[in-house]
């Protein structure tokens, strides 16, 4: 029913606009007396200590969050981290020990393929950390340590709030890394949690956007494909944004590293051709934000319509985006978790305008139990 929906059309703008919320009660209870600290660990403080690399896996969406949690793993931990689909990782050979934490991302718990790489990675010794929407689903049972995000029941298929709270949480196994190996002080994980904790009022602040995507979305609901460009933390978020494309509006959507679009991507651009484009804050990463300025300014001449997600008061892109979005500023390591919302309206507004369904789209499930 409409009430169900929180007055929405779709549970997945109610779910959208529930994500402030969402993280909120993942942060919530996981920094105590000046410590990070998991729902569950069946190992010792020595065992995280000792962890000399990290591989994510999971699925679909969840992948995407992985791929934003090596950024900040590597850099608050100095540990090496793959991200890998689960389905390739446990169909390789791949080098695990006793000292190698995999971290396992699904919000539903239950996904074989991310089951089957636990299990996998289990039998060689490998320590196993669940990140996990759902209370006592098989993979957070069949692990060595486990943080539950707090989204709440997701009822959209295409992945929204748990989506936003699987980076947050994934942040928090990073800090919480950090601070068992030492590679931040106590006040800077401290520091850090802080500014996680500023992130619910920022994504509120991104939702003051929705009706402006949504008419941006109406604009290009009939073109053929879209392209999505970003780099650093931006280029998991652009991957992110053709996927719930693909989903929902069942358009040709691709996801790519900006730093790539010479080899290959600006073959594609044409007359209104829409491209999104994930903007890095131009005073956190000046550099990158001065090359993308350059891409879309390349892209725009070819034809592209640019839709440009970026900072606020970020006045050098302005005369490069055809439709421009601001999100606030964050810091950068945690831009993705404002710059997808605007991608998730764009896509289901896409969608809908379509006339399809966006809570079950064809031929996807909620959760994939079998391979
Ligand atoms: C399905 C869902 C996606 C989800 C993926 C992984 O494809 O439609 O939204 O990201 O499974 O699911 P999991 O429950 O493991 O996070």
């Amino acid at each position: 029913s409409a009430a169900e929906k929180g007055g929405h059309e779709y549970f997945m703008l109610k779910e959208i606009e529930e994500q402030p919320e969402a993280l909120a009660n993942t942060l919530r209870g996981h920094f105590e007396a000046g410590r990070i600290i998991l729902d569950e660990q069946r190992i010792s403080d020595q065992d995280l200590r000792d962890v000399d690399k990290v591989f994510v896996v999971a699925c679909g969406s969840a992948y995407h969050s992985g791929l934003v949690a090596k950024y900040a793993i590597e850099h608050w931990c100095r540990l090496p981290v793959e991200v890998e689909l689960a389905s390739e990782f446990r169909y390789r050979d791949p080098v695990l020990d006793r000292d190698t934490l995999v971290v396992a991302v699904s919000q539903s718990g239950e996904t074989a393929d991310t089951l089957e790489a636990v299990r996998h990675a289990r039998e060689q010794k490998a320590r196993v950390l669940a990140v996990c929407n759902t209370n006592g689903a098989q993979i957070p049972r069949e692990s060595d340590a486990v943080l539950y995000t707090h989204a709440g029941p997701e009822i959209g298929v295409a992945s929204t709030k748990a989506f936003l709270a699987q980076i947050a949480a994934n942040y928090l196994v990073g800090l919480a890394l950090a601070q068992a190996r030492g590679t931040k002080y106590p006040d800077e994980v401290a520091r850090e949690f802080a500014e996680l904790e500023a992130m619910p009022a920022a994504v509120q602040k991104v939702l003051s956007t929705v009706e402006q995507t949504r008419e941006i979305a109406r604009r290009i609901s009939d073109s053929r494909a879209v392209l999505f460009l970003g780099r650093h933390v931006g280029f998991p978020v652009a991957l992110e944004g053709a996927l719930k494309l693909k989903e929902l509006a069942y358009m040709h959507a691709e996801g790519f590293a900006a730093g790539e679009l010479k080899h290959g991507p600006i073959a594609l651009i044409e007359e209104g051709l829409p491209v999104v484009v994930v903007m890095p804050s131009p005073k956190g990463r000046a550099v990158l934000h001065s090359k993308l300025v350059s891409n879309i300014s390349e892209i725009q001449a070819r034809g592209a319509r640019t839709i440009v997600i970026a900072e606020e008061g970020d006045e050098t892109v302005r005369p490069f985006a055809d439709e421009l979005i601001e999100v606030p500023a964050v810091p950068t390591l945690l831009q993705p978790l404002v710059s997808t919302v605007p991608l998730q309206v764009l896509a289901a507004e896409i969608a809908s305008s379509r006339g399809y369904d966006i809570d079950k789209p064809r031929n996807l499930a909620k959760s994939v139990t079998v391979e």
